[in-house]
């Protein structure tokens, strides 16, 4: 059980003036560590709301989740930012690079706020970008941004990568390889990989596959035998 990390019952409500939305109802689900993870579900669904909760952005409103053997909502403001710098990476849609410095200062930034971090210039060799890291975001394609992104949440070591849409704003060969990379992070490197997607062609890569409807779960499923994104096309 160490080893997991496991929702149970959890609620998000947020409070409108003088209306209430539950974003989750009560979700519940287990990641096993080393596990590539789908997140699938409409518009509105709770995708986002999971993954922020999960990675220490949001607090829940009832339930409970255990990460690695430790229940989150017992964490003081001290050890939720330990664990938002130390055990959690996050890969957004719009990159959100530091536009005046440049990809390697960009990856360095991050790597310096982590406890056992990894060589800068490997972790840039990664994901393919060797040839770029002195270019600045602005001088990158939406394909390279993207590869700094992870980069720089992969340079502090994380336990966890927490992708939201990691691909939305990418067009369908360079959202292929950036999958590609994540999905190779994962089995190399064996950390678990959360990545939200839109798209359920991609269902047959996760060894887990989650899907969210109105709050809840709508269905759980595994693959025992994941498929590489080569083997897909949509
Ligand atoms: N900070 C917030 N304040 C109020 N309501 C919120 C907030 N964040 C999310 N919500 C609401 O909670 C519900 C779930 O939102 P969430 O962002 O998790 O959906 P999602 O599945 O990520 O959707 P999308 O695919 O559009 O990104 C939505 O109805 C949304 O409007
Ligand atoms: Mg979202």
């Amino acid at each position: 059980m160490e080893d997991t990390i496991r929702f149970e019952q959890v609620k998000k409500v947020y409070r409108m003036g003088e209306y209430d939305i539950e974003a989750l109802a009560g979700v519940d689900f287990t990641i096993k560590k080393g596990q590539f993870v789908i997140i699938a579900g409409a518009s509105g669904a709770g995708k986002s709301t999971i993954l922020n909760i999960l990675g220490g952005m949001d607090t829940l409103t009832s339930g409970k989740v255990v990460v690695y053997g430790k229940d989150l909502s017992t964490f003081s403001q001290k050890e939720m930012v330990a664990y938002r710098r130390y055990d959690v990476g996050f890969v957004f849609q719009f990159y959100n690079l530091v536009q005046n410095l440049t990809a390697k200062e960009n990856i360095e930034l991050a790597s310096q706020i982590g406890h056992n971090p990894l060589n800068v210039d490997e972790v840039i060799e990664g994901v393919g970008l060797s040839d770029r890291k002195k270019n600045f975001p602005s001088q990158l394609s939406g394909g390279e941004q993207q590869r700094v992104a992870i980069a720089r949440a992969l340079a502090k070591n994380p336990k966890l990568l927490l992708c939201d849409e990691p691909t939305g704003a990418l067009d369908y060969e360079t959202g292929r390889s950036i999958l590609k990379l994540l999905q190779e992070t994962c089995k190399e490197r064996e950390i678990t990989v959360v990545v939200i997607t839109h798209n359920l062609a991609l269902i047959p890569m996760g060894d887990q596959v989650i899907k969210v409807k109105s709050g809840l779960v709508d269905s759980i499923m595994e693959n025992e035998h994941p498929v590489g994104i080569e083997r897909i096309e949509w």
